[in-house]
């Protein structure tokens, strides 16, 4: 499973990159404006630090605007998959531009039937947002145990299951048991999955004993 942190604060993932385990980059317009920094800016930045995809969202609605926005982005970086939104014209500019061979991420999706629609326009990605299904009072992690049932019967799809909007590490675990993709997480989520009680009790203990021996490795 692959390992993305949704977040635009480049100091956040420069320290994440660094553990090694960070295999893309995923940004929206809200995460760009909390940054306070220029959109281009800020994913060339980005695209230089992580070789994985790094998602930029386009912001037109409509499908010319949206495809010269997408082409745009897509300039920036050889990594750079374009976001785009599940909406007719958001999947046909889906279509246009993994036919030019540019990554596409479909985001905003919220039901099997729109996940069928991107893997059919060719998308890259899909993404799926659990918590603010969960946030709905209905079960995120339900769509997308549907949306893997549904890709896995038809083998030549290539769409990628992007678990997005994830909220804590039950989401991670969970979409890993169901052979999700790719779960993109705030850097929070991220630095949570290292951390169990036990472990931080058993390394004190460890060190505590280690200490009374007076040894030393090195
Ligand atoms: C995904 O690409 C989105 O940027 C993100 O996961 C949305 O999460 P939110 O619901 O926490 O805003």
């Amino acid at each position: 499973m692959k390992f993305f942190v949704d977040t635009a604060d480049v100091a956040e993932i420069k320290d994440l990159a660094a553990s090694g385990l960070l295999d893309g980059v995923t940004t929206n317009p809200s995460l760009i404006m909390k940054s306070g920094r220029p959109m281009l800016e800020v994913i060339k930045e980005i695209c230089a630090i992580v070789p994985g995809p790094v998602s930029a969202e386009t912001v037109a609605t409509d499908h010319k605007k949206m495809l010269e926005e997408g082409r745009k982005l897509a300039k920036l970086a050889k990594n750079v998959a374009v976001k785009v939104p599940l909406t007719p014209d958001g999947l046909k500019t889906c279509k246009a531009l993994s036919t030019e061979g540019t990554m596409v991420n479909v985001t905003l999706c919220f039901s099997a039937a729109q996940a069928l629609l991107a893997a059919k326009a060719g998308a890259s990605f899909i993404s799926p947002f659990v918590g603010r299904i969960d946030d709905n009072g209905h079960d995120g992690m339900a769509l997308i145990e549907d949306i893997m049932t549904i890709y896995r019967q038809y083998p030549h799809f290539k769409t990628e299951v992007l678990v997005a909007s994830v909220r804590h590490t039950g989401h991670v675990v969970r979409a890993a048991k169901l052979g999700a993709h790719v779960a993109t997480v705030p850097p929070n989520v991220l630095r949570g999955l290292f951390k169990h009680v036990l472990t931080d009790a058993g390394l004190k203990a460890f060190l505590d004993d280690w200490a009374k021996t007076g040894q030393s490795i090195l």
